[in-house]
């Protein structure tokens, strides 16, 4: 395709893709999301007294990275193949403090009855060649105006503190660059994930023996 033509088509998906109603769908749908998690948190945290969740983020996948993505998947570039195409135009990601609490919020998430996971990942128990790991759940929210229902899907990815350490270095530093420019980094990078999994692991185990510690000063003291 000419420059010129794939300019065009840009602009247009662009126009599409920034339209008020395409965009507040997709703001309801991702605010819905953040709201959910806030929730599940508080269930949490109330359950296990202690904070879970550290931090959620989120946004909505520019057009340039729409145009990116349809390109790579070799899907001409008109906004039919972005939406049918394209699990994470909406994303949101959940920090949580412990390894082991990220199965916690995406065993809540999976048991929402608003919510349906329609696909998931787990880069913890199988990481990604890169060292990459986080859980991915690809789900669709239903968004209802008056009679209609359309259902949007989203990526949920949930990390830990220290997987979300490495990926956002990653990220800065390889992700996404061809695979001559980052050889050696990369090597070095992705061993340093076994690292972030170490310590993952030491955290629970060190908050483990505080939990075992207060529950039997718990019982001296009773
Ligand atoms: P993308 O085209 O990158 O979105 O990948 P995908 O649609 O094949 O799905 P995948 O589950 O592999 O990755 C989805 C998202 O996970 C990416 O957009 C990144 O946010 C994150 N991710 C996946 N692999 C890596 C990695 O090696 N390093 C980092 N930093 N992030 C990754
Ligand atoms: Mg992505």
């Amino acid at each position: 395709m000419g420059k010129k033509k794939k300019d065009n088509r840009i602009e247009q998906m662009k126009e599409q893709h920034e339209n008020a109603t395409v965009m507040s769908r997709y703001d309801y749908v991702m605010n819905s999301l953040i709201c959910k998690l806030n929730l599940i948190d508080a269930e949490l945290k109330t359950e296990l007294k202690r904070p879970v969740i550290q931090k959620i983020t989120s946004r909505i996948k520019s057009i340039e990275s729409i145009c990116k993505k349809l390109e790579k998947k070799e899907k001409e570039l008109i906004y039919d193949n972005a939406v049918s195409e394209l699990n994470d135009i909406v994303g949101v990601r959940a920090i949580c403090f412990f390894g082991d609490d990220i199965y916690r919020v995406a065993d809540s998430i999976r048991g929402q009855k608003d919510i349906r996971v329609i696909k998931e990942k787990d880069y913890v128990s199988r990481p990604k060649k890169s060292g990459y790991q986080s859980i991915h759940l690809i789900v669709e929210v239903p968004v209802s105006y008056y009679e209609k229902v359309e259902n949007i899907r989203a990526e949920i990815q949930i990390r830990s503190f220290a997987m979300d350490y490495w990926a956002e270095l990653d990220y800065q530093m390889c992700y996404k660059k061809s695979a001559g420019e980052v050889e050696t980094i990369r090597k070095e990078i992705s061993s340093y994930s076994d690292v972030m999994a170490e310590m993952d692991r030491k955290m629970i185990e060190l908050r483990k023996r505080i939990e075992k510690e207060t529950i039997k000063a718990g019982g001296r003291k009773s």
